[in-house]
């Protein structure tokens, strides 16, 4: 077993590395998890300024409660070591997950993780950074169960549905949004790489939505990918925040039925019996596992 942090990821918010305006807001917003874009959202001519600003960032602002992330470019890319390499030394315990793109399989994630403990180590840093990877090509969903399980530093997988489209060939005309298909086109895909988070102990969490004026839709999404056991959605805007924290947190009546069923079976047991009735139904281990969880994920939020 390992000891990894336990980290609420129920909304990850993405903020583009260029933009100082972005992450001084997001520095003063009130989410699990902010991740500093070097991918993506920022334009090539863009990556190595912001990479000075995404440290400027990280050392001068304060993330509140937040965890602080920088996502790296890929290891395809003329970029992605001296991401990693100039993020941990400039900003030092100030960064908490490196979130690794594209990956392909197992030897990225290997990569990282020797690349990232030779840094603590030059560093004299004992603060071991996390680190976190987009499930979004289909090589990587081929060997997600792998890929789970290179590292120990490894602490979540994230279904990157945008990049998996493409590499899936599926047409979709906005990130995160559907094509019409029947039924739920990521159905497959979430409870796939779920598993296989779930066998090592790590977060599995939902990628992207693009049309931030939808929250009906957002909120939606939230629901699928919660009820297969992802803990959380990113968001890519402020305004997805406060529905993704709301869809990934147990409702207090549910923390409040857990714990009154925990006691009950600890009484049941007590008296003897593995299975026992709880306000009219059957309760017996398995219950209490489902009720378990409910009570550790109200744990970690503060409820
Ligand atoms: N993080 C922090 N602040 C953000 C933000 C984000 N992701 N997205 C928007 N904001 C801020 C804006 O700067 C604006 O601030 P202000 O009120 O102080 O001026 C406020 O929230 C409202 O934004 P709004 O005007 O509605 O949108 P916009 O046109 O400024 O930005 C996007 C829209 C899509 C360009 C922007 O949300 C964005 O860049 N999102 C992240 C994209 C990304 O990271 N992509 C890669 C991962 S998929
Ligand atoms: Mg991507």
């Amino acid at each position: 077993m390992t000891n990894r942090p336990r980290r609420l990821r129920r909304c990850q918010l993405s903020v583009p590395g260029s933009s100082e305006k972005m992450m001084t807001k997001a520095a003063a917003l009130d989410v699990d998890f902010v991740f500093l874009d070097l991918e993506d959202a920022v334009a090539p001519q863009e990556k190595r300024a912001a990479r000075k600003k995404i440290i400027d960032a990280l050392n001068n602002l304060d993330f509140g409660r937040s965890v602080r992330c920088v996502r790296i470019n890929d290891l395809t890319t003329e970029y992605a070591a001296e991401d990693i390499i100039e993020v941990m030394e400039g900003a030092r315990e100030n960064l908490d997950v490196i979130m690794l793109t594209k990956c392909m399989g197992p030897d990225d994630i290997t990569f990282c993780d020797k690349l990232m403990s030779q840094m603590e180590l030059k560093l004299r840093q004992n603060k071991r950074i996390g680190l976190e990877v987009l499930i979004e090509e289909v090589e990587a969903m081929q060997r997600v169960d792998e890929i789970a399980a290179a590292s120990d530093r490894l602490e979540a997988l994230i279904f990157g549905m945008g990049d998996y489209s493409a590499s899936q060939g599926v047409s979709i005309a906005d990130i995160g949004g559907d094509n019409g298909y029947p039924g739920d086109i990521w159905h497959y895909q979430r409870q796939r790489m779920t598993i296989a988070a779930r066998v090592n102990r790590i977060d599995a969490v939902d990628g992207p939505f693009a049309n931030f004026t939808d929250p009906e839709a957002y909120r939606e999404e939230c629901r699928r990918a919660m009820m297969l056991g992802l803990v959380g959605k990113w968001a890519i805007h402020p305004a997805q925040i406060e529905i993704a924290q709301d869809v990934f947190s147990p409702r207090a009546d549910e923390v409040d039925f857990a714990r009154r069923m925990r006691a009950a079976f600890n009484d049941a047991l007590a008296r003897g019996q593995g299975a026992a009735q709880f306000e009219g139904k059957m309760i017996d281990i398995a219950s209490v596992r489902i009720a378990d969880r409910i009570i550790e994920r109200a744990k970690l939020i503060g409820m």
